[in-house]
Order: structure tokens, then sequence, then C-alpha cells
């Protein structure tokens, strides 16, 4: 059995982009909760599939065609498999979670009427406001907003309060991209559901790191991009209930994605072309099923104690020092490995700028989460964010780095 360390250095290894020089000095990669790495095995995926399959899926009846469209199918299985999805047909490949979002606000916003409510929660990115938004406007319908307390945390008298039998959706993050805050998704589709809405979650922060079966949270949807998760830009999955996907209207329209077609009118191919009109990304496909057989072999459990571990130990540091101001729990009960903060006059993009001269990156900015940000009364945050591959040496050398960037601005280490 290998140990710890050995384990981290194989990892990292792993990463071929992880042995870039950055400024001439080792890159700490700490943006993770905006696009992961990927491994070789993901590399390789690509290349093999456009070295020996490459076809359009479904199109041709010749032999690569068969063999890109068997290699995007077993993708979609391998998919079904890590979120323990009851069908295949459940897997709607999208390009990323926002286009997932919006074919689940448009489809299942069309079944809305005038005088339905939405639920969602301040904390959400604007993937899982602003198609929301639309839909209210579209429908006359009412959008309502959870917010957190003072442990950043949405309190489920929130839910009690906002939830009635008006509400017709419930949309929620599993995790929080700017607080880190992991939601108890699973009480509070249990209220939903009790208050006869339909719940959608926003996965974005979740599969990646966290062990997540969409029947055990019993989500009626569920969605995740794939560039989140060691796969490449440009391929995302919406998972739904098949009884439910059956029952919507499609969101794009177009070839594949139908049965048969004249002039004025065309029916629909079941699912889940359904929902994929147009050339799918198969290539996306099989690299995103390549991260997945990858993550399976280390095991979410691994990656979740592992980043609990570098959470941990961040939070300590920050902790020690008193220009920090984290905008998130700074325990590490129900939280990810996303930290924003702070740093007492030192401007978030200052600092980004600064540290990445020692080949640090890290995010800066709002977040795509402006409603959050306006709620806690801040510009922008700095942001940090692991995944496994991460170190505590990458930790220490972040940390170095912000005391060499308040000495640019006069302040003593
Ligand atoms: N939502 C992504 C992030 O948090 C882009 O960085």
């Amino acid at each position: 059995m290998k140990s710890k360390l050995e384990l981290e250095n194989k990892y990292k290894r792993d990463f071929p982009i992880l042995k870039e020089k950055i400024n001439g000095k080792e890159l700490v990669y700490l943006d993770n909760a905006a696009t992961t790495q990927k491994p070789e095995a993901v590399l390789d995926a690509v290349y093999n599939y456009n070295k020996t399959m490459n076809a359009n899926p479904h199109r041709g009846a010749h032999s690569l065609s068969v063999r890109a469209t068997e290699a995007y199918q077993e993708a979609r299985d391998n998919v079904r498999d890590f979120i323990n999805a009851e069908h295949s047909k459940e897997i709607i490949f999208t390009r990323n979670t926002t286009e997932s979002l919006n074919l689940i606000a448009y489809s299942l916003g069309e079944t809305l009427n005038e005088g339905d409510e939405v639920v969602v929660s301040v904390i959400e990115h604007h993937s899982n406001i602003v198609p929301w938004q639309q839909l209210a406007k579209r429908k006359n319908i009412k959008l309502k907003f959870l917010y957190p307390d003072e442990n950043y945390k949405i309190p489920m008298t929130e839910l009690e309060e906002k939830i009635t039998d008006k509400t017709k959706i419930f949309s929620i993050s599993q995790m929080s991209n700017v607080t880190g805050v992991i939601n108890p998704i699973k009480e509070m589709a249990e209220y939903a559901h009790k208050m006869g809405a339909l719940v959608v979650v926003d996965g974005a922060q979740g599969a990646p790191h966290i062990k997540t079966d969409v029947r055990d949270l019993n989500a009626d949807f569920y969605a995740f991009s794939g560039h989140k998760m060691l796969a490449p830009m440009g391929i995302g999955v919406l998972y739904g209930k098949k009884v439910l996907l059956e029952q919507i209207p499609p969101f794009l329209t177009g070839g594949g994605m139908i049965e048969y077609v004249d002039e004025q009118s065309a029916s629909y191919a079941p699912l889940p072309e359904k929902f994929e009109a147009g050339t799918p990304n198969a290539e996306g496909a099989v690299a995103l099923s390549a991260a997945v057989d990858y993550l399976r072999d280390i095991g979410l459990d691994y990656i979740e104690e592992k980043e609990k571990e570098l959470t941990a130990y961040a939070l300590e540091k920050m902790n020690e020092l008193d220009f920090f101001e984290i905008a998130g729990p700074t325990d590490l009960e129900d939280r990810g490995g996303i930290i924003s903060f702070n740093i007492k006059g030192v401007h978030p993009h200052d600092l980004a700028s600064i540290v990445d001269t020692e080949g640090i990156a890290l995010r800066s900015g709002y977040h795509c989460a402006q409603p959050l940000m306006k709620y806690f009364d801040i510009s922008a945050t700095g942001r940090i964010s692991f995944y496994f591959y991460n170190t505590k040496k990458d930790i220490d050398k972040f940390i170095s780095a912000v005391h060499k960037t308040r000495e640019v601005f006069g302040y003593g280490s």
C-alpha cells in the first residue's frame, strides 16, 4: 500500500501541467473551483478518440460512426454509474452546468403558469439565478430568494418561510462557489417535495468533490460540468428523472433530436436524444468518461478527506493572521475546499496579480455571484480552491506570497 506522501506525489505527477513554470516559478494551482486540470489519462482519451474513432455519432452506418456512437453511449453509461442514476437515458450531455440549468429552466419552465413561484438562494452563482429570472419574466411568475445566516448557512427556517404550495421549482447549489458551504440537499429536497415543488440541484462544485448519489439525494434534476472534474471544457451533464424528462418539451431543436419532420411540424426522439440537438461533443463525453474512471480509481472518499485536510490547514494558517477576513465559515463543518477572503489594505485583483509573479493561480473578483457579494456588502474577494492534487506545500507558498504582497503595499509581514 502506498503511503500518503507517495500517493500525493503520484497524483501530482499524473498532471503534466502542474510541472509548468509560471513566471519562472513552479505552478501552484489554487483555482480549481473555476476549472480543474487534466491528468494524462484524460489527455490520452481525447487523443485516442480522435486517433481511432472520430466520426459523427448516430449519423452513419459506417464502422467508424458506429465506433463513435458506442464510445459516446459507453460514456453516458459511465456517467450514470458515477452519480448512481437509474437509467442511462436520464443522462443528457450538455456543454456545461450553465447550459444544463438553462435547459431545465426553459423546458420545465414551460410547464409553469402565472402565479407560480420559483425559489433559489442568494448564494447561487449567476448560472443558477439568471435562467430563473428569464423564466420569471417569460411566465410572469415570482422568483424568491433564501438567505444565509451569520454562519453562512441557509437555515431550514428560510425554506419553511419561502417554499409554499405556490412553489413549483426549488433550485439550489450543492456547494457554494464563494463560501464553500455544503447545503444539506437531502433534507432540503425532502422539505421542498413535501410542499409539492420539484428540486433542481446545481452540482457544479458538488459532483467533482462530494460522493454524489442522485437517487439518495432525491434530486429531480442535477447539473454539473466536466471541466470542473478533470475533463475538458464544453462537456456537461443534466441528470433528470426519466418520468419528468419525458413530460417536458425539448430545449434546443434541430437535427438529432427528432423522430419525424414534415414541413410544419416535427415529433421528437425519445430520451436522451430529445434533449441533444445537433452534433454532440462525443470527444468531450469520452474524455469525461476517462475523468470519471480516474476519479473512481482515486475514490471520492479519498478526495473528500484530502480536501478537508487541506482546508483545515489553510484555515488554520489564515486564522493565525489578523489581516485575513474570511467570507465563509472558519470551521470545517459542512464546508468544502473553497475559501474566499479579503486582506486588509490589499485589493483582491492586486493580490491575484502579485502572487501570480510567484507562480500562484488564484481567483479574484465577484466569482459570478454578484447578488451574494451585494448581500455581503463587498465588491470582490480573493479565492483559493483545492482539488486532491494540491498539497500543504501549495498553501505554505500561498501564505508566503501573501506576506510578500503586503510588503509591496508597505505593510510589515
Ligand atoms: N463558477 C465558476 C467559478 O466559480 C466559473 O469560478
